[in-house]
């Protein structure tokens, strides 16, 4: 699991006012791209390197560092790279060029370890349009497999929704789409062939090439991935508002009705968007087109506004503005159809219909010339934009309906405390299945996906900061959820290794093929249960998911927040504000 990547699919708008902002902005300019995340300079002939995630802050908010980084071009390169860091007991990692996962698995350990960059690993190799193989390397990103597929025909049927992964990071990262059907909704399961590059003993000269045909378990390394795609098809997206109420009842049946079914759910509102999306026969009229607001280029100076509001509303603590803004922003999301456009222009209503690669997956502030970042990706970190923590766990598909009721149970006990929530897009739930792969999917499972307000100050603590830590514990100690590897603060990783049956054959796979641990870190070491630390205990540690709190100065007892326990799950150790706890 080197290859981390991030899926980060932000979920963020702006107001309709801003629109119309943007649209005219985006005639002018097109975005900046995201900013590459490794950064080296050369002083006196020696070169120092940083490099960091999409958003800038890795969960401990410590910078990694390496002594330099590498861009092979080729595989023969690939492999020289590789023989002489191993020659020389090197620390190694993979890294990308639009952007890595959340936690620190980019993280070479120490400051002389060495990155290696797929930049430029990043063809499409061979396509046989008959037999529906694609090989590719592992930098070619999601956007550029899409479209390659599509050319000869083809499609991947399952897929993150943002663009801007890479091959290699969507399977070290367990990256999916939603579907409980046929082989479910994992791209790693949809590979068939893997070569991937390791380390080797001497007599090998040090660096080694293996075919892996049948691709079992999540691999690190990979140099060329080929997937079994599908005939290209024609898909129907109709989004259906309910009231919340029944999701318990509804969520399972749901996923198995729709083949891409997801659903957008808004606690605070009571609320739930059901995505009815299926397959139609491809002489079914229709040219649609998605690009989501979150993923679009948006002008900074909307961003610094909306970073700013909610700063304001953090530090006044008024939850009942975020409520409004949250009400707002779903309703305008809602009205423009959540980026969806029926013919590619503009959106005119349900159902939305055309070829599944122009559905599946956007990311428009991914592309683009340099603009000086008059506009950027929302989450850009190089200007004052959105910060957040993203917590992602999927539930097995028995244990969702109770996991769902106890979230109700706390919004039924702070009706405001998830609006910050809303902001964001609300939860979204999307669908996954059982995997053969070692640390996959232990049985189908819906995955939650929530993304809430991060402080620049590790210090200060969020409004209503328990109820999202009591959901966060509730998913993955009571339920037993098992974390997405790319996202997560370390709570959600804490002893997750014991819930996957095949953990100890990952790790002896891992030891055969990379004996010294060169693409080990102490991260990596940590999750996968080879090493202690993962949870970071000092002051204050409880506010920002690094550990459990278990004493009041893991909090901030200073700004009135103590440890205490949960209000529906007892077992929970959360930072409350004392005042408004019982
Ligand atoms: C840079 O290298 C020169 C010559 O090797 C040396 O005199 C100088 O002190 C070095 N500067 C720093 C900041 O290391
Ligand atoms: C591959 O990456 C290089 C370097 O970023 C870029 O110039 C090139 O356009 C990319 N190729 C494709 C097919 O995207
Ligand atoms: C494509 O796949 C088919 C079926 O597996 C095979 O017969 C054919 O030789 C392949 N074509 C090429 C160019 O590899
Ligand atoms: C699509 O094709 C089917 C069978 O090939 C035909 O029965 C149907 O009328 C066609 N539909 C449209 C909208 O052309």
């Amino acid at each position: 699991m080197m290859f981390e990547l991030g899926r980060y699919r932000s979920r963020i708008l702006r107001d309709a006012l801003w629109k119309c902002l943007l649209l005219l902005m985006c005639v002018l300019v097109r975005s900046s791209p995201p900013e590459n995340p490794i950064r080296c300079t050369t002083f006196n002939s020696s070169t120092k390197c940083t490099i960091t995630n999409s958003y800038g802050a890795f969960p401990d908010r410590s910078t990694c560092r390496a002594a330099d980084a590498v861009y092979p071009t080729t595989e023969e390169e690939l492999v020289s790279v590789v023989a002489m860091a191993t020659k020389n007991g090197r620390k190694m990692k993979v890294a990308t060029r639009f952007g890595h996962s959340i936690p620190k698995l980019v993280c070479a350990d120490g400051d002389q370890g060495l990155l290696i960059s797929t930049e430029y690993l990043n063809r499409t190799l061979h396509i046989n349009e008959s037999s529906g193989m694609m090989r590719v390397e592992t930098g070619v990103t999601l956007k550029q497999l899409i479209e390659d597929a599509a050319k000869a025909g083809l499609a991947l049927p399952y897929a993150p929704y943002w663009w801007g992964l890479t091959v290699g990071g969507l399977m070290g990262t367990g990256a999916h789409g939603s579907s409980l059907w046929g082989k479910g909704s994992s791209v790693h399961d949809y590979v068939v062939q893997l070569r991937i590059v390791t380390p080797a003993e001497h007599a090998d000269g040090y660096a080694r090439v293996r075919n892996l045909d049948d691709y079992n378990q999540l691999e690190f390394n990979a140099a060329k991935v080929t997937l079994k795609l599908e005939p290209l098809f024609k898909r129907s997206v109709t989004y259906i508002e309910k009231s919340d109420s029944d999701l318990a009842e509804q969520v399972i049946e749901f996923g198995k009705q729709h083949e891409f079914a997801d659903l957008i759910w808004y606690p605070s509102q009571r609320k739930a968007m059901y995505r009815m999306d299926d397959r139609v026969p491809y002489n079914t009229s229709g040219n649609a087109w998605i690009d989501f607001p979150g993923f679009q280029s948006t002008p900074s100076v909307a961003l610094a506004i909306l970073r700013l509001t909610e700063e304001a509303e953090e530090s006044k603590a008024d939850a009942d503005s975020k409520c409004r803004r949250a009400k707002l922003i779903t309703s305008a999301l809602r009205l423009s159809g959540y980026g969806f456009t029926n013919n590619g222009i503009i959106f005119t209503g349900y159902p939305v219909i055309g070829y599944h690669n122009r559905l599946q997956a956007s990311g428009a502030c991914l592309t683009g010339p340099e603009n000086a970042l008059i506009t950027a990706c929302p989450w850009d970190h190089r200007i004052k934009a959105l910060f957040y923590h993203q917590t992602t766990f999927s539930i097995g598909l028995s244990k969702v309906p109770d996991f769902i009721r106890d979230v109700q149970k706390l919004v039924h006990l702070a009706p405001k405390s998830l609006c910050g929530v809303d902001l964001y897009d609300g939860i979204l739930m999307r669908y996954v299945t059982r995997s053969n792969a070692f640390l996959g999917k232990q049985e189908d499972a819906v995955d939650f996906d929530i993304t809430y307000y991060r402080s620049k100050d590790p210090l200060r603590p969020r409004l209503f900061q328990d109820i999202l830590e009591e959901i966060e514990q509730l998913g993955m100690f009571k339920y037993g959820a098992l974390p997405h590897w790319g996202k997560n603060r370390n709570v959600a990783f804490h002893k997750a290794i014991n819930k996957y049956k095949k953990a100890a054959e990952f790790i002896k796979v891992k030891r055969m093929y990379d004996p010294q641990g060169l693409f080990s870190s102490e991260w990596t070491d940590q999750v996968l249960g080879l090493k202690d630390g993962l949870m970071i205990v000092k002051q204050g540690c409880g506010l920002e998911g690094l550990c459990i709190c278990s004493e009041d100065s893991h909090c901030a007892p200073d700004k009135g927040y103590l440890c205490q326990q949960g209000k529906v799950y007892p077992d929970a150790k959360v930072c409350a504000l004392a005042s408004t706890s019982s």
